[in-house]
């Protein structure tokens, strides 16, 4: 069968997707269970409704269409990503891969495909640790890779609970019937922007991941003394938000200094207390991010971290209280999906290489329970998490169109 898809139908979607935003134009917002998030489940839900797929949606709100193959009891091929995006986000992340899921899925039935085994997009809940602090609470959950218990003590910044916040936008039930049954995906495969420059720079069409960076981030929390910033003077004080700065200088040289060229780390978040120019910060937690594909080198950094939180803390006489979030092991894809990746792209006379992911996707969770590999397409300048983020309409339809191609080769494979 000769399969083509509708990158204009795509390109309109995530246009009308970005429409759905806490924050105007070009800028994306769009934060779980809000009412923009429940914009973009209902826009998809009925698409996926109208091309004749199958919808259902778990009890934290994942949502997945489905293609029956000629065996419904089959093992699926699974694609999907995110429609959440961070404060002031572009376009394209995430929304890629569900929007160009649904097309390659849509674009499949209307040329008549018929899967062996069913072809299913996933539309993820909060890959974005913006509103739980966590990332991928959806694809966690669904792969039994967070306990449920461990979802019931995350709480935003209102100190609303994931129960309470999945309530007000319509979803309930018990959280444990959302993990998936063992050997539900016979193969994985996630469409993304590459947020990076490599596919620009090399002037490459597509990308095959090859693996997935290990990500690892933790809150250190200093307590010190608040005062005036007039009266208390320099030996007298205990200043919370000095160790964390020092901290932060830290990261960077043990990032750009460590034995690998991929570690990275960032600290984008920094809550200082009472925050008033004229008072000695007392309380401070800073928010650490690091990242490897080695995961000896991207520990190393973590425990130094917290060694030299401590110490600091001791020298300073504050108190130092140090929360893990997330600490997870890199993913490595499977030859199959790369070379369905790859020989997609040579029949399409599409160039192609292989690279890794430096940021993390729902596909890190799915690979704990499927063979798993992702498709890139370039961003523009490398851009990502901003508003300038890009990818053009013709990049966009040729990852889907690859996505398209793999899929079919997989369901019958
Ligand atoms: C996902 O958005 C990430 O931070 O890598
Ligand atoms: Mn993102
Ligand atoms: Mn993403």
């Amino acid at each position: 069968m000769n399969i083509k898809v509708n990158g204009k139908r795509t390109w309109d979607e995530l246009e009308q997707l970005s429409t759905f935003s806490d924050t105007p134009a070009p800028s994306v917002t769009r934060i779980i269970y809000t009412e923009n998030d429940l914009k973009a489940r209902n826009y998809f839900k009925g698409l996926a409704r109208e091309a004749g797929l199958e919808v259902r949606e778990d009890a934290i709100g994942n949502i997945f269409a489905r293609l029956n193959g000629d065996d419904k009891s089959l093992p699926a091929i699974g694609t999907g990503s995110h429609c959440d995006a961070i404060p002031h986000a572009g376009k394209y992340d995430g929304t890629v891969g569900v929007f160009g899921g649904l097309e390659a899925l849509r674009s499949l039935k209307e040329g008549g495909f018929k899967p062996r085994r069913p072809l299913e997009v996933v539309f993820f809940t909060s890959e974005e640790p913006t509103r739980f602090g966590i990332g991928c609470i959806g694809s966690r959950l669904m792969a039994g890779a967070i306990t449920v218990d461990h979802i019931h003590t995350l709480k935003d910044k209102d100190g609303l609970s994931v129960d309470q916040a999945r309530a007000a936008a319509g979803y309930s039930g018990d959280l444990s019937s959302a993990i998936l049954p063992p050997k539900y995906y016979e193969y994985f495969v996630e469409l993304h922007i590459e947020q990076g420059p490599v596919l620009e720079r090399e002037k490459i069409e597509i990308g095959a991941v090859t693996a997935i960076a290990a990500p690892a981030s933790f809150r250190i929390h200093f307590t010190g003394q608040a005062g005036h910033a007039g009266s208390v003077l320099m030996p007298q004080r205990k200043d919370a938000l000095v160790p964390a700065a020092i901290l932060i200088a830290e990261l960077e040289s043990l990032a750009k200094n460590s034995d690998s060229p991929d570690s990275v780390g960032t600290v984008g978040v920094v809550k200082v207390h009472p925050g008033a120019i004229n008072s000695i910060p007392g309380k401070v937690t800073v928010e650490f991010d690091i990242r490897d594909i080695k995961l000896s080198t991207r520990d190393g950094i973590v425990h130094e971290i917290h060694r030299r939180a401590r110490q600091l803390a001791e020298e300073r006489s504050l108190q130092v209280e140090i929360e893990m979030i997330n600490s997870d092991p890199p993913a490595i894809s499977h030859e199959t999906i790369l070379q369905a990746i790859e020989e997609s792209a040579t029949l399409q006379g599409y160039s192609k290489m292989r690279l890794v992911s430096r940021a993390y996707h729902d596909s890190l969770f799915m690979a704990r329970i499927a063979p798993m590999a992702m498709i890139f397409v370039p961003s523009k300048n490398g851009y990502s998490h901003r508003p300038d983020e890009y990818t053009s309409p013709e990049e966009i339809e040729r990852g889907v169109q690859i996505l398209a191609m793999t899929m079919s080769k997989l369901s019958h494979a």
